[in-house]
């Protein structure tokens, strides 16, 4: 897959590049990421990228014409307009695992990252397939939301995980959780389960004693059961768009009356 990111800063992009899993998917060549700085796509002597918005009001806009060059340029050169162009923006769709799945599936993916108060509005109406957000806050630029789809699509292409995490996730795919977690860590359906390692006491607090049983039907269950009720305290709004297995239904019940029970400490 590639990434073609258009940026005023792609040095920034320099340390993940050099690092764990982008660099992995770059050596392994699984994944090719490619940075334009648009200051090459500029025609004054200033390499202007930005101008004052219509209007009024403070900070500045990044100009239309660049970003269409930019663009324009990489069609060519691909010699197909079949990918997405990608404008990371707060007013964008969200993005989910879902829709890094959906990137995954791709060959190639432009990543267009503004700067300041916006990007100039042609842009998103006319050059990007369309407008993504990492989340309901705001970042300065488009740079650190840009490296972040980098990140959860990339590990998504088959090969990139090392046998270990890939082989994790399929048994968590066969444990009847219809695929609805990642052991990768991934939030997809549910939230993941809580993990531990050595030493089995740590100041006084204990692992769990079920995951020392070696019993790895109760210790699916377990693990289940944690999910679930972790996702039922933290993120309910996940639960509510699911539908749930009748073990998941059974174990939710369980949950929701060990609540009304203070004093009860499951295993
Ligand atoms: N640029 C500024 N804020 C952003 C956000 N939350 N997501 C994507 N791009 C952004």
């Amino acid at each position: 897959m590639i990434f073609d990111v258009v940026t005023i800063f792609p040095d920034f992009f320099s340390s993940i590049l050099e690092h764990g899993v982008l660099q992995r998917a770059q050596a392994g060549g699984q994944a090719e990421f490619r940075r334009h700085d648009l200051r090459e796509f500029t025609d004054d002597r200033h390499r202007t990228v930005d101008d004052r918005p219509f209007g009024g009001g403070p900070g500045m806009v990044f100009k239309p014409e660049p970003l269409f060059r930019a663009v324009e340029a990489l069609k060519a050169e691909a010699g197909s307009a079949d990918f997405p162009v990608v404008l990371l923006s707060p007013q964008g769709r969200l993005l989910t695992q879902a829709v890094a799945e959906e990137f995954a599936r791709k060959e190639r993916i432009v990543l267009l990252c503004g700067r300041y108060e916006g990007v100039d509005e042609r842009v998103a109406q006319h050059l990007a397939t369309e407008e993504l957000s990492i989340g309901d806050y705001v970042l300065t630029g488009g740079e650190l939301a840009a490296a972040v789809v980098m990140e959860v699509v990339t590990r998504l292409l088959p090969g990139v995980l090392g046998n270990e995490e890939s082989s994790e996730q399929d048994s968590f795919a066969g444990a009847g959780s219809g695929g609805a977690e990642s052991a990768a860590g991934g939030v997809h359906g549910i939230l993941d389960c809580p993990h531990y390692t050595r030493p089995a006491e740590f100041r006084g607090w204990k692992v769990p004693e079920v995951l020392l049983s070696g019993n790895h039907e109760e210790i699916r269950r377990w693990r289940r059961r944690r999910a679930l009720e972790k996702t039922w305290r933290q993120r309910p709004d996940l639960l509510a768009s699911l539908s749930l297995s009748e073990e998941d239904s059974g174990l939710l019940e369980e949950i929701r009356q060990a609540a009304l029970e203070p004093a009860t400490r499951h295993p």
